[in-house]
C-alpha cells in the first residue's frame, strides 16, 4: 500500500535548548534563512507524501502561522517589487495539506503519535521527528517507504552510532536480510554501554503500520516516565513484523545546541549568500586558534 500520509510529532518542550525555546519551538528555530521544520516537511514532499499532521502543543502556535498566508506581508512584498521574498513565503504556505492536532500532556513520543491514529486511519504512514534533519540526496523517508511498500512491513531508519553515544538512543538487535536492510529482532531504549545489543541507533525516521496505534493504546510508561515509541515496536519484533533500513545520508539532531550548530554551519556553507563569506570567516577565525 503506497505511503500518503506523516505525522511530524513536535510536542516535546525542548528543555535542551532552553532559555532559547522557552517561546520560540525548537522546530520554529532558523536553520540558515528556514525554520527546521520547514526541512522536514520538505523531505516529507520530496519523497511523494500528500497530507502532514503535526502533533503540536498550545505553546507552538508559531507552527501553524508559518505554514500559512500572510496577505498584509505578501502585499507589502508585491509593492516592493520583492518578488524572491515574495515567492519564498508564499511558498512555505503551499508546501502540502498541513493539519495540526494537539498533544494536550506531553507523555512521550508513543503517545504523541497515538494522537494521529484518527488522521492516519488504516494505511501505513510515515513519522519524521520534528528536531531531526536530514540530509541526503535521496531524502531518508524516501528509502524507508520504498522498504516498507516492498516488504510490506513497519520499518525504523538507523545508523551506526558510537560507544560514547550509544545511550542516548533505541538501540535494535537485528539479523541482516539484505543490503542495507535488516529484521528487528529486539528493541531497548537507552540502554547502558554493558546491555546495549548493538550500536544501530533508532534515529529520527519510521513508517509504521496502523497497527501500531493498537499497542500504543495500552502501552505503559516506560524510560522517564513516558510513553515510549521504542516500547511498542519492540512487540511488533516477535512476530517478525518490523524491518530496519541503514539509511543513507546525514542526520542532524536540532534539539542540542551541538546538532544545532553542526546543521547551521553545513547548510550555510552550501548556501549561495553564505557559502563563500562563511568559508573565509571560518579559515580567518582558525588562523586565531
Ligand atoms: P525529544 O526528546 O527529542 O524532544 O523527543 P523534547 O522532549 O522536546 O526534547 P528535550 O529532551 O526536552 O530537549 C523526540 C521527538 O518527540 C516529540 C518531540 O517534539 C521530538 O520531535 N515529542 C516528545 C512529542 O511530540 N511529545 C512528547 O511528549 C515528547
Amino acid at each position: 500500500m503506497k505511503v500518503r500520509k506523516a505525522v511530524i510529532p513536535a510536542a516535546g518542550l525542548g528543555t535542551r535548548m532552553l532559555p532559547a525555546t522557552k517561546t520560540v519551538p525548537k522546530e520554529m528555530l532558523p536553520m540558515v534563512d528556514k525554520p527546521v521544520l520547514q526541512y522536514i516537511i520538505e523531505e516529507a514532499v520530496e519523497a511523494g507524501i500528500e497530507d502532514i499532521l503535526i502533533v503540536t502543543n498550545r505553546a507552538k502556535s508559531a507552527m501553524d502561522d508559518y505554514f500559512d498566508y500572510y496577505p498584509e506581508l505578501e502585499h507589502r512584498l508585491e509593492a516592493a517589487g520583492k518578488e524572491k521574498e515574495l515567492e519564498e513565503v508564499k511558498r512555505a504556505a503551499d508546501l502540502a495539506n498541513i493539519f495540526y492536532v494537539r498533544q494536550k500532556e506531553t507523555k512521550g513520543l508513543g503517545h504523541a503519535i497515538w494522537r494521529a491514529r484518527r488522521f492516519v486511519g488504516d494505511a501505513p504512514f510515515a513519522v519524521l521527528l520534528g528536531d531531526d534533519i536530514m540530509r541526503s540526496p535521496k531524502p531518508v523517508i524516501g528509502q524507508l517507504i520504498d522498504a516498507a511498500e516492498a516488504y510490506d512491513a513497519s520499518v525504523i531508519g538507523v545508523q551506526q552510532v558510537s560507544d560514547e553515544v550509544v545511550s542516548k538512543y533505541g538501540v535494535i538487535k537485528a539479523r541482516p536480510l539484505a543490503d542495507r536492510l535488516f529484521a528487528v529482532e529486539d528493541m531497548q531504549e537507552k540502554p547502558t554501554l554493558a546491555e546495549k545489543f548493538s550500536n544501530y541507533a533508532v534515529l529520527g525516521r519510521y513508517v509504521l503500520r496502523p497497527d501500531v496505534f493498537d499497542i500504543l493504546e495500552n502501552q505503559t510508561p516506560g524510560y522517564g516516565g513516558e510513553i515510549q515509541l521504542t516500547d511498542g515496536l519492540k512487540k511488533l519484533c516477535p512476530e517478525n513484523k518490523l524491518l530496519a533500513v541503514e539509511f543513507e545520508g546525514r542526520r542532524y539532531d536540532t534539539g542540542n545546541l551541538k546538532g544545532f550548530l553542526e546543521a547551521t554551519i553545513d547548510y550555510a556553507l552550501d548556501h549561495p549568500e553564505t557559502g563563500a563569506w562563511l568559508k573565509e570567516f571560518i579559515r580567518e577565525k582558525a588562523r586565531g586558534l
